[in-house]
């Protein structure tokens, strides 16, 4: 009897599945962590070069007093070609190393849980790693990577949204025929896909003449932190401070690649490279703003990018359910309480929310079809809790079409599901 593992390994989140004797189980995959079906996609690694991962990782670090080197939002690394190795505490480890880390523990996890070795999985992987295709080629090779070195033998690939849809489909009544639209919301990606479904005994055909069309776009929660970081946040960290160079009577502005780096919180590490702390150094020298600049120098030396990026992701998801929030941070002499109304919110990310409004529609239209002949939308991921993000579809669908269930689940247990279809 073989037992197959489905992997979803997301950029915030990662869950567990389990195929076995035709049914399918999501498995709690860190049982530290409260609900403990998803564990958090980060690792952390002290300098004893003990690693850690989902929620000991958080743990580890925050106890630690943020010491050692914590990472998150590494699957976005897999399609950056120029990201080849990266040295933690003087050893080197592939992108593939980090994310076989991730994938071992869940591997262990799932093997407690059924009591003996599997060596077979189904990996989710978003439509689109990347625009350039060979990019995108050389994400879903890394994965592969890590995945073998995790200890699988057997290694197939669905697509995230394809996933959801065999989920939505269960919860129909057999013989009941629909074409839905699937949104995956998450972290890193926002997943599309238009895709015939239909309820009953599970179709073990090669369902690809049922998908009418996939497609999908790198703005996702992470894209709206930065967003929040860069209009509502970033001041405080020098984003607007002026200096002068050596000699020079005008005023120079902080160069922007320093911000924007700042502004995607898993690359602030970049920022210890010897040549930009020498800049931040100069420009500290001759600065308007001195203490903003010494903030940029504290939020990289003492490395609590984490911890300010939690309380921006806090904000924004209480504004899925109310108007009003506010940021609060404290580090040392930084003190940050910005308000934030979800009406702002929506518009700093005017260019994000109009980015994915774009993919969506091109997804309708490659798939032939007219809105109206889409019977249903089904939305999942983190992200989809957004509720301009729902009045995307109900100002396209009509609000009748839309349906919400497990945010963080449907798409594992999809993967799950999508077993049949390969082994
Ligand atoms: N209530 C909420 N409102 C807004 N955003 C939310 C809410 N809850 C979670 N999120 C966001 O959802 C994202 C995580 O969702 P999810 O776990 O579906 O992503 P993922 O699967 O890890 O990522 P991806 O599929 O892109 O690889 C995070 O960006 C998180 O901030
Ligand atoms: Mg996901």
């Amino acid at each position: 009897m073989q037992i197959v593992f489905g992997i979803d390994f997301g950029t915030t989140n990662s869950a567990l599945s389990v195929y076995q004797n035709g049914t399918v189980e999501v498995v709690a995959v860190d049982g530290t962590e409260s609900g403990g079906e998803l564990m958090r996609s980060v690792l952390y690694f002290n300098e004893e070069h003990e690693v850690f991962a989902g929620h000991e990782a958080i743990h580890q670090y925050v106890s630690d007093g943020a010491v050692g080197r914590f990472m998150q939002s590494i699957k976005t690394f897999l399609p950056n070609t120029s990201f080849v190795t990266t040295e933690i505490f003087g050893k080197r480890y592939t992108i593939d190393d980090l994310v076989a880390i991730i994938l071992r523990k869940i591997k262990a996890r799932g093997e407690a849980h059924v009591g003996c070795s599997v060596e077979s999985v189904v990996m989710g992987r978003p439509v689109v790693f990347s625009k350039d295709a060979a990019k995108d080629a050389v994400a879903e090779q890394r994965l592969e990577k890590a995945a073998r070195k995790a200890g699988f033998k057997n290694i197939w690939f669905q697509y995230e949204p394809v996933a959801a849809a065999l989920t939505f489909e269960e919860s129909l009544k057999p013989g009941e025929e629909r074409v839905v639209f699937i949104g995956d919301f998450g972290g890193g990606t926002s997943d599309f896909s238009v895709i015939r479904v239909k309820g009953g005994a599970f179709d073990r055909s090669d369902r690809r003449s049922d998908v009418l069309s996939l497609g999908g776009v790198y703005v996702a929660g992470d894209k709206f932190d930065s967003q929040i970081m860069w209009d509502k946040v970033a001041h405080h960290f020098g984003r607007y401070a002026r200096y002068k160079t050596m000699g020079k009577d005008d005023w120079n502005s902080i160069p922007k690649s320093i911000i924007y780096t700042l502004c995607q919180w898993h690359r602030i590490p970049l920022l210890r490279a010897r040549k930009t702390r020498e800049l931040i150094r100069v420009i500290k020298g001759t600065a308007d703003d001195r203490r903003a600049i010494e903030h940029l120098e504290n939020i990289i030396s003492d490395n609590y990018g984490f911890f300010l990026f939690q309380a921006i992701e806090k904000a924004k998801c209480e504004l899925s359910g109310q108007e009003m929030t506010r940021i609060d941070f404290k580090d040392r002499d930084l003190n940050i309480t910005e308000e934030l109304s979800r009406e702002e919110f929506e518009t700093l990310n005017g260019d994000n929310f109009q980015q994915i409004a774009s993919c969506i529609d091109e997804v309708v239209s490659k798939s032939g079809l007219q809105t109206a002949q889409i019977d249903t939308v089904f939305l999942t991921g983190g992200t989809s809790r957004i509720p301009l993000i729902q009045a995307l579809f109900t100002e396209r669908f009509g609000r009748g079409k839309l349906e919400q269930r497990n945010a963080f689940t449907s798409v594992v247990h999809g993967l799950g599901s999508s077993v049949p279809l390969f082994v």
